[in-house]
């Protein structure tokens, strides 16, 4: 547990950030952490404290808001539990008054130094320091920040994050002076995006780091912040030997036995061809084998959905299906990516089915619609799963080069037919073959 101690870096606790900052807050860095009211400062603040005790590293929470009750509350609905870790001398919680003078200020800023002492607390959090600055002088600021705060944390290795408020739209925080100061600047912001409250944070400086994203999106949620960025394009995995068989009479035998795992598979076909009811069909093959299954329909209601693989898994009662009905403008690229990517994590399917991915394109842009994409093909490449996407062919530009199987649909005349185009690491017919849609779900015609 203690060897946390030894680490260059003192995660932050936030799922994402650690990976962005080069691997945490810098050890003995001092952070100023300002954002719009309600933006989830004192959340992202509790995460570095929680997480860093947990870790058996004690940290103090000096508040000058929030009656200690409070906070422990709203924490709690999160996740963290405070009490605990109070109990087991990890975590210390100090309700600062709401209004001091500037003499009475200094003392009580020495006599927290104190307890770092005594605790022996590696991390420290303000909040906020705009409640001190707010009765201070520029230079009186200056001074506190410098000499009050910084030196002292500075010489006793304690890493800080200091909260500061930022109005809606402003742009310099307290005097102007306290950026200068501090090793490290987090902004966060909240706007208004097609009638949704979006969640974004910056960082302007970090010393000794370099940041590549102008913004981040994030989402606050069970467990807190946690950010939205794109998966490492670098980190791959690879397709597994072991097929699965679709179960769709006709179409193992076009495949050459069935789908690898680790695949992503792309079902392209216009509208009313029947790819819903390929998903569907391949939803209960992996069902009915025992593997949970995921299915995520962007343009259909649960119910329809839901009714129809009862019809085709043929009335038996069904437990590991879940579906999700996600209609992409009920949320934030990075609110849609968060819940596809919770549900993913805590449900462990061995089959994902993405149906309708098109209205991503159009609500989101075609932009972030390939970064979506993009997420999800890496996470299913490491995960021993099968991710199926079904799309009209106004998309399949977007996304052919990331598909590993590629399953082509159309009208030939009254006849429906389908081809498969691709199976990278393995071979296929690539024969056209007509298909029918029965009450049993999708059937391939061999000749
Ligand atoms: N249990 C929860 N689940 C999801 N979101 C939550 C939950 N609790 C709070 N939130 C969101 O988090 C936001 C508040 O976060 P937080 O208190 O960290 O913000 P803050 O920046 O410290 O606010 P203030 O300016 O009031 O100090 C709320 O506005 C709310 O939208
Ligand atoms: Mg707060």
């Amino acid at each position: 547990m203690r060897e946390a101690r030894g680490r260059a870096f003192a995660s932050t606790g936030v799922g994402g950030l650690d990976e962005i900052l080069g691997g945490g807050y810098m050890r003995g860095h001092l952070t100023l952490l300002a954002g719009n009211p309600g933006s989830g400062k004192t959340t992202m603040a509790s995460q570095f404290l929680y997480n860093g005790a947990k870790e058996g590293e004690p940290g103090i929470y000096m508040n000058f808001v929030e009656p200690k009750s409070d906070f422990y509350k709203n924490m709690e609905k999160l996740g963290m539990e405070f009490e605990k870790l109070e109990d087991e001398g990890l975590f210390e919680y100090i309700e600062a008054p709401s209004f001091v003078d500037a003499e009475s200020l200094a003392g009580m800023v020495a006599d927290t130094m104190g307890d770092i002492t005594r605790m022996s607390a590696r991390r420290f959090v303000i909040d906020s320091i705009s409640a001190i600055t707010g009765m201070l002088t520029k230079p009186e600021t200056r001074s506190m920040i410098h000499t009050g705060l910084l030196r002292p944390l500075k010489s006793m290795g304690v890493t800080t994050v200091l909260v500061a408020e930022l109005p809606y739209g402003g742009t310099v925080v307290g005097h102007g002076i306290e950026e200068f100061l501090v090793d490290d600047v987090i902004i966060l912001e909240t706007k208004e995006e097609k009638g949704l409250l979006k969640r974004t944070f910056r960082i302007p400086k970090s010393r000794g780091v370099e940041v590549r994203y102008y913004a981040y999106e994030f989402v606050i949620a069970k467990g807190g912040v946690h950010v939205m960025k794109p998966l490492d394009p670098r980190f791959r995995g690879k397709l597994e030997k072991e097929k699965a068989s679709t179960g769709v009479e006709g179409l193992d035998k076009l495949l050459y036995g069935g789908i690898r795992y680790n695949s992503n598979v792309l079902v392209v076909g216009p509208e009313g061809i029947g790819k819903s009811m390929l998903l569907m069909t391949l939803a209960c093959t992996f069902s009915r084998r025992g593997e949970t299954v995921v299915y995520v329909s962007l343009e259909e209601s649960k119910d329809q959905i839901m009714s129809l693989i009862q019809e085709i898994c043929g009335g038996s009662e069904i437990t590991n299906i879940n579906v999700f009905a996600t209609p992409p403008n009920a949320f934030t690229v990075g609110q849609w990516l968060y819940q596809t990517r919770e549900a993913n994590e805590r449900i462990k399917p061995g089959l994902v089915l993405i149906d309708g991915v098109a209205a991503l394109e159009k609500h989101f842009g075609e932009g972030a619609f390939i970064t979506l994409m993009r997420d999800f093909t890496l996470l299913t490449k490491g995960s021993y799963q099968i991710l199926v996407l079904s799309a009209i062919p106004r998309v399949y530009d977007a996304l052919s080069t990331l598909a590993d199987v590629i399953i082509r649909m159309w009208y030939d005349d009254d006849r429906r037919k389908v081809r498969v185009i691709k199976t990278r690491g393995s071979n296929c017919d690539i024969e056209e073959h007509e298909f029918d849609i029965t009450d049993k779900g999708i059937r391939v015609k061999l000749d």
